[in-house]
């Protein structure tokens, strides 16, 4: 599906993202909970990465890790060269404002903020000023196909659009890593198909993407799909799409 130019090639380039053995266990209850049990796994800029596996396996937990959301209880996580695992709160956030874009089911706008003001939000935290803030909203609902519903409120536009809106504002700070989880599952298939195809666009213009999701047609819209079970990443594969 994907042209020479996003492929990676072994060795000319460094991976984005580096996990090696990674584990992360929860301890809130009396048992404690290894979510994530020794995984090692590199990411390649301008990839397209589906991550699938049963409820319970891992999966947001990776995502969380790899967000800067968390950090791993044991082993090292390189972004882009810099190891992340041992980071402080601010630094982690600093890290997330910067170079991750996240993407939810929910599309957590705010419903009083029209398309543009939700898509500059993170731009007011990186103290963007107002003019190249409005700029660069309008630009990144460009990017989405949204550029003629700038000025409509959450409640006027369709499920897909107020994701494409969502995803807008994921990208608004130039991020290294595009972050999904479940973007689609709130949508009905035709909404569906219309982030899926967003999504590939996005690809195609170079961005990194990571899509957790339960459907196998929206895994296989990816390029690649890594799979888990049991907190253990168990293999990766091609997509044929
Ligand atoms: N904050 C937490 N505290 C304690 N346990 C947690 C926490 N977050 C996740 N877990 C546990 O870690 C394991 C992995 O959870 P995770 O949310 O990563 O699964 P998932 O693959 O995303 O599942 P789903 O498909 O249902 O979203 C589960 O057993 C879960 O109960
Ligand atoms: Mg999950």
């Amino acid at each position: 599906m994907t042209g020479p130019a996003t492929r990676p090639v072994l060795g000319a380039q460094l991976p984005l993202v580096q996990l090696v053995d990674v584990w992360k266990t929860y301890t809130a209850g009396e048992v404690p909970v290894h979510a994530l049990r020794g995984v090692s796994v590199s990411i390649f800029p301008g990839e397209y990465i589906s991550i699938v596996g049963p409820s319970g396996s891992g999966k947001s937990t990776f995502m969380h890790i790899l967000g800067c959301l968390d950090v791993p209880t044991s082993g090292r996580y390189y972004l882009g060269g810099t190891d992340v695992s041992h980071l402080d709160e601010d630094r982690l956030a600093e890290i997330r404002n910067h170079r991750i874009g996240f993407v939810f089911q929910q599309f957590h706008l705010l419903p009083r903020l029209n398309a543009w003001r939700n898509v500059e939000l993170p731009l007011i935290y990186a103290a963007v000023d107002r003019r190249a803030r409005r700029a660069r909203a309008l630009a990144a609902l460009e990017e989405v196909g949204l550029a003629n519903r700038a000025n409509h409120f959450p409640n006027q536009l369709s499920g897909g659009q107020q994701q494409r809106v969502a995803v807008a504002r994921a990208l608004v700070t130039e991020p290294d890593l595009l972050l999904a989880d479940e973007p689609t599952g709130n949508l009905d298939s035709r909404s569906s198909a219309d982030v899926l195809a967003m999504l590939a666009e996005l690809h195609r213009s170079g961005r990194t993407i990571v899509l957790i999701t339960h459907e196998n047609d929206v895994a296989a819209a990816a390029e690649r799909t890594m799979r888990f079970r049991d907190g253990r990443f168990v293999g990766d594969q091609e997509s044929a799409a």
